[in-house]
């Protein structure tokens, strides 16, 4: 494990999105499993200007999504095919064909995780995945529980997931309370691992996930046993880790 300190969220979107356009630019035709939040948009918006600038290539890389929310239309502002689209899709050269994430809207949510799966397993193993956490520990949408769960699956929101989600829906709009993510098992397949961590309400999820113990109580703690993990996180992050 590596753990890069970056001084604040600005700092912590440049080194985290140096390492991705690193990634691009030694692999033309990279697998990226990408994620959602708050956290990773400072990176998204640091590749889009990179892209603009004439440093970046997307033409021939491929993306996995980590989850969508179960019930959101594509083209829904909070469902996150709508976020990718805006805040890096859309601005960069990027074959649309080659960006995949679950479809939230599937009338067979089962069917749909296995054909999830099965793309994973066409495309992978994903060269670098990036990945936010949450303030349960959570990675994707993999929830604390009482086991790991591999593969896709639809899983039912915790309280906490659902109210740090609410900030970016509407007064009033509900935040839907199951979403498709991705298993643990591709992302531990996953060639590199990038976890980006801002802020104080951060500090103890990330202490759980270096200092282990290894716990599906706390799912990114299952990151410790990945042999290639960054950690890019800043000061206010790491607060609680010596
Ligand atoms: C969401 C996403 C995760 C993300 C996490 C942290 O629930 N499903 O992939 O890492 O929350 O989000 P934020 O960066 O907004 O704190």
């Amino acid at each position: 494990m590596r753990i890069i300190r970056a001084k604040d969220y600005k700092d912590m979107s440049e080194k985290a999105a140096s390492i991705i356009w690193a990634q691009m630019l030694l692999k033309k035709n990279s697998v990226l499993g990408l994620a959602t939040g708050g956290t990773v948009l400072g990176i998204y918006e640091i590749l889009c200007e990179k892209y603009m600038e004439g440093e970046l290539d997307f033409s021939s890389v491929k993306t996995l999504n980590l989850d969508e929310y179960v019930g959101l239309e594509g083209r829904h502002p909070q469902s996150y095919r709508h976020y990718m689209d805006k805040n890096l899709f859309e601005k960069v050269n990027i074959l649309k064909n080659n960006t995949f994430l679950p479809n939230g809207l599937a009338e067979d949510l089962k069917r749909e995780c296995k054909d999830y799966d099965e793309t994973i397993r066409q495309l992978g193993p994903i060269d670098l995945q990036l990945l936010g956490l949450g303030r349960n520990g959570h990675i994707g949408f993999n929830e604390p529980d009482d086991h790991f769960e591999d593969n896709t699956h639809v899983r039912r929101l915790n309280e906490t997931t659902i109210k740090d989600n609410s900030r970016f829906f509407e007064m009033g709009e509900e935040v839907p309370k199951s979403a498709i993510t991705m298993g643990i098992k591709p992302i531990m397949e996953s060639k590199a691992v990038l976890l980006a961590v801002s802020g104080v309400e951060k500090a103890k999820a990330l202490k759980a996930v270096l200092n282990g113990p290894v716990t599906p109580s706390v799912p990114g703690s299952i990151l410790g046993k990945h042999e290639n993990l960054i950690v890019v996180a800043d000061l206010d992050a790491l607060m609680h880790v010596g």
